[in-house]
């Protein structure tokens, strides 16, 4: 057999359905083989991974690393060492940065800036705007992983479209097979009830939960998955954030809709009663919910009507989320570092086995965005993601302590137990020891070349937007 260029003996090889003890050979970025001890080739580098898990790396399908355009809050370099100390390998970065990336030339920008100072890999968005529909063949060119619609304004200002902009936005993107993730929650009801309160003086942290129930979730979910149903349209359900989204979500999927689900570690381990401890840092879109909601959304994980965990990684300096008055603090806070080891710590805890937590953070998220076995599987032919992790490993979460420019989270203070000790992508350490090997920056590149989505399946297409404007302009006069 050939030389492997690095072998990891010692660990324990996790996937959704076993843990077995193995090595793995690694040569060019790839995975040689999975096997015995005796079995792995001569290789340059070894490394002993005793004592620790090996997982395929996290793939975190929502991150805002606001670069360009937002330098204080984050950049590509930060917001990825984040993620190698998180243990993410693979992040999907949103288009609410500036210029929004809306158009191929913005996405053009944001290859070229990601390219260079990438520690891992990483899709990037594209966004659906009322006016950009024209522009979704030339993104699927330039090399997107996926669409972004705000059904819901939020960071950045970017008005939602309307549901006619929507249907026609999802006619187009349904030919090309992509994947929509969507913002569901519904801008006129809260912009309405916000401004209610506004007017009457109210703006304790409280005010934006009541602005926004979780009617605004069912109401956006119901919608976004008729529409998706009548298209074709593959779509994805971001940040689920209460009980009461998940029947449309289950609704949608028994009707045969192509839909997942994300939750993320602020909805399953943060509620209302938080509020008051940590004040306006946990002002997040949508919104930290009262704690009956966190039983139905874990359960809906373990049933699978969840599909994955995301983080939402929305960084903000101190200065903007620590005003006095809730309207003004910026919404989110970061997530993609303590991601892993909030969820490792569930496993301490028996509350999920480690095969589930690989489930929901990788081969999931792997398979339902065209990455698998590419990624999120630790198997010959795979690329060689790796987070080794000492599921044993206590630590208190420190906010300075973290890679992000934003050091402000709701987590500060919080112990977790499971922590990745090391992290691999494509066969090189890009975090070693709790070091960031500094010189990966750049070695990240674009996962869109190698996403493979299954053929497009667009429905009542002789009805689409397309369809009807050249069918009046072809009738005779
Ligand atoms: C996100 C951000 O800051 O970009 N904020 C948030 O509260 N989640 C935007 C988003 O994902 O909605
Ligand atoms: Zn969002």
């Amino acid at each position: 057999m050939k030389k492997a260029d690095l072998v990891i003996h010692g660990g324990r090889v996790v996937s959704p359905d076993s843990i077995i003890e193995a090595s793995i050979a690694i040569r060019d970025g790839k995975i040689l083989t999975v096997g015995t001890a005796d079995a792995m080739p001569e290789a340059t580098e070894t490394f002993d991974a005793t004592g620790l898990h090996v997982l395929p790396g996290a793939i975190d399908v929502h991150v805002h690393f606001r670069d360009p355009g937002y330098p204080t809050k984050e950049d590509w370099g930060t917001g990825t060492a984040g993620a190698a100390f998180g243990g993410v390998t693979t992040v999907f970065d949103m288009p609410n940065t500036l210029p929004t990336t809306a158009t191929p030339d913005a996405l053009a920008q944001k290859h070229t800036i990601a390219s260079s100072r990438a520690h891992i890999d990483y899709g990037l968005y594209g966004f659906l705007g009322e006016d950009t529909i024209g522009n979704v063949q030339d993104m699927v060119e330039a090399g997107v992983i996926g669409f972004k619609l705000y059904m819901g304004e939020t960071f950045g200002r970017l008005p939602s479209p309307s549901t006619g902009a929507m249907l026609e936005a999802f006619e187009v993107v349904a030919e090309t097979g992509k994947r929509i993730s969507l913002h569901a929650e519904t801008a006129s009801i809260m912009s309405r009830r916000e401004s209610r309160m506004r007017d009457t003086g109210r703006c304790d942290p409280m005010a934006h939960i009541a602005a926004r129930p979780a009617i605004v979730a069912v109401e956006a979910v119901s919608r976004a998955a008729a529409l998706a149903e009548w298209t074709g349209a593959r779509i994805h359900i971001l940040h689920i954030s209460s009980a009461e989204e998940l029947r449309p979500l289950a609704e949608a999927k028994a009707r045969g809709v192509d839909i997942t689900g994300e939750t993320c570690p602020h909805y399953l381990f943060l509620s209302t009663d938080d509020y008051r401890r940590v004040g306006g840092v946990i002002r997040i879109n949508p919104p930290v919910r009262e704690p009956r909601n966190q039983e139905p959304i874990w359960s809906a994980l373990q049933s699978g009507l969840i599909d994955m965990i995301a983080t939402d990684h929305s960084p903000h300096t101190p200065e903007q989320k620590t005003r006095n008055d809730i309207w003004t603090v910026d919404c989110g806070f970061p997530g993609v570092e303590t991601q892993m080891p909030l969820m490792l710590t569930q496993v301490a805890q028996g509350r999920a086995s480690i095969c589930d937590y690989v489930r929901w953070s990788a081969a999931n998220p792997a398979k339902h965005w065209g990455l698998y076995p590419r990624k999120g599987v630790i198997q010959a032919g795979a690329d060689a993601d790796l987070a080794l992790v000492d599921l044993n490993r206590t630590m208190t979460i420190d906010d300075q302590a973290l890679q992000t420019r934003s050091k402000i989270t709701p987590w500060n203070g919080r112990t977790i137990t499971g922590l990745p000790i090391h992290t691999i992508v494509r066969g090189r350490f890009v975090m070693r020891d709790r070091q960031l090997i500094a010189d990966t920056a750049g070695w990240g590149r674009s996962v869109h070349s190698i996403q493979k989505m299954p053929p497009a399946k667009p429905r009542n297409t002789e009805l689409t937007m397309r369809n009807i404007v050249k069918h009046v302009e072809a009738r005779p006069t």
